[in-house]
């Protein structure tokens, strides 16, 4: 019997040993009913210690790779052959899941809907952990309820009623992983007999493919700068749900007036339809009036999506859906088969940074923050652009959408920005019907230093001016 044991290996002797004999018997170099050597006389040939042979055939014994018969040995067992048990195989080329945000290191990236994580509140957070921690581990550490922690429903509602005008009760929230598991939840929900859903276009293109995986049939409706064209609204369908972002239209920024939102409403009365109200980055508003949630208006018809990525951090996977009273027992079920519940400690920190007052102070510093860079980032817009470009949906939120009336941005524009280290984003990659939105940039400015916004549109200007030579457009 060859045996090669690597004695610098990390693998322990014994590990080794059992391999190589198990590898021995599975490819049939040791045959069944072949008698393998006594463990003295192993470990003697191999210059080990006997226990290390005899732990070996304990091994092998106990998965059936060998029997022993007392007084007479040991003996590969019968069926215990299986050749083409081969060297680990090469890894897989596969490569990872494109979500299309990613760039090389030194390219300035302008994706949207990332916040300022060099601002996320560590040490605050670090403090709640802390403290979360000390708690009895029967109380934080055990298997919880899919409808999250109670602590964070409670702290959660108030925050939603008091701030958002919105009406509900701790009992009808629901903590998700984010906005994302949110929406899957909402489409188990609601796409039943009825499976046609009327979805703002454009919408986030990730919000598009997770209705759609759960089939629901997309009825695309047009925004303006007054969001959803409500005027479109399709009399003759019966949709399970409407998809729309009244507090800032993503990607396109506008803010749904009252006249627009009550048409709204007024249609889900009609054909029955839920609205979905994807609320997601409405804590940062810069111009007018804050408007309270469509919610509000009418609880009982609306399902509310809110989320902590743009607050604190997508990372930590924080958000939640406040759902009609009837659709409660039937949402905690969805989120306990998906994935039993959120991790508790991070949610029991977070009601800690609410309830202590953290939250707010964190959304008014934030809320300065953004102002500031958004001045920034439109005034050099202004002062690069003039009037060729129009800036849209810039009263709130992380993003903006920079429209250059007359300007095609095809797939060859953005590979040429990207080698000139800028990435940038089409609107119209996240259109249904794309014919219209050619001519507009997505910019977010979250997470960018302002430094890098100017040099990123000063790279944007050279390359326009250079494209309006004859013939280069
Ligand atoms: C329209 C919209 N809603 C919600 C989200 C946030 O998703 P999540 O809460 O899953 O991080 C995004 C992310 O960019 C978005 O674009």
């Amino acid at each position: 019997m060859w045996i090669d044991l690597d004695r610098q290996a990390a693998a322990p002797l014994v590990t080794q040993l059992y391999g190589a004999i198990r590898r021995q018997i599975l490819d049939g170099t040791l045959a069944p009913g072949r008698r393998l050597p006594a463990s003295r006389e192993l470990a003697a040939s191999l210059r080990i210690s006997r226990n290390v042979a005899l732990e070996a055939y304990d091994l092998l014994l106990a998965e059936g790779f060998v029997t022993a018969r007392r007084g007479s040995g040991t003996f590969v067992a019968a069926g215990a052959t299986f050749p083409g048990v081969g060297e680990k195989p090469p890894p897989p080329a596969v490569a990872p899941l494109h979500m299309g945000y990613d760039s090389p290191p030194g390219v300035i990236n302008f994706r949207p809907g990332t916040p300022d994580l060099g601002m996320f509140p560590s040490r605050l957070w670090l403090a709640m952990v802390r403290e979360v921690l000390a708690l009895p581990p029967q109380k934080i550490l055990a298997y919880d309820h899919p409808e999250g922690r109670g602590e964070l429903r409670q702290a959660i509602c108030d925050y939603v009623v008091a701030r958002r005008q919105v009406v509900c009760h701790p009992e009808q929230v629901v903590i998700t992983g984010g906005t994302t598991q949110a929406i899957n939840i909402v489409c188990r929900l609601l796409l039943g007999q009825r499976r046609e859903v009327v979805i703002e276009d454009p919408i986030t293109r990730d919000i598009r493919s997770i209705i759609a995986s759960h089939g629901g049939r997309l009825h695309p409706l047009a925004v303006d700068g007054e969001g959803l064209r409500t005027e479109l609204l399709p009399e003759h369908l019966a949709p399970a749900f409407v998809y729309t972002t009244p507090s800032h239209q993503f990607p396109c920024g506008a803010v749904m007036p009252i006249q627009r939102r009550i048409e709204l409403l007024n249609y889900a009365t009609r054909s029955g339809a839920y609205l979905v109200e994807d609320d997601y980055d409405s804590e940062f508003r810069y111009e007018g009036p804050p408007l309270g949630a469509l919610h509000g208006l009418l609880p009982e018809r609306v399902v509310y999506i809110g989320t902590f990525s743009k607050t604190l951090s997508p990372a930590l996977r924080l958000g939640y859906l406040i759902l009609p009273v009837p659709l409660v027992e039937q949402g905690r079920s969805h989120k306990w088969h998906s994935d039993l519940h959120n991790e508790v400690i991070s949610q029991l920190a977070l009601a800690r940074f609410i309830d202590q007052g953290h939250y707010l102070r964190h959304l008014r510093r934030m809320r300065a923050h953004y102002r500031q860079r958004r001045n920034e980032i439109v005034a050099t817009l202004k002062e690069l652009f003039g009037d060729e470009v129009d800036i849209l949906g810039s009263s709130a939120g992380l993003h903006l959408v920079a429209r250059f009336p007359g300007r095609t941005f095809t797939g060859e524009f953005f590979a040429a920005m990207e080698r000139r280290g800028v990435r940038l984003y089409a609107v119209a990659a996240h259109a249904i019907d794309p014919e219209t939105h050619q001519d507009k940039l997505l910019l977010g400015y979250g997470n960018l230093d302002p430094t890098d916004i100017r040099r990123g549109l000063e790279r944007l200007a050279d390359s326009l001016r250079a494209r309006q030579q004859p013939g280069d457009r």
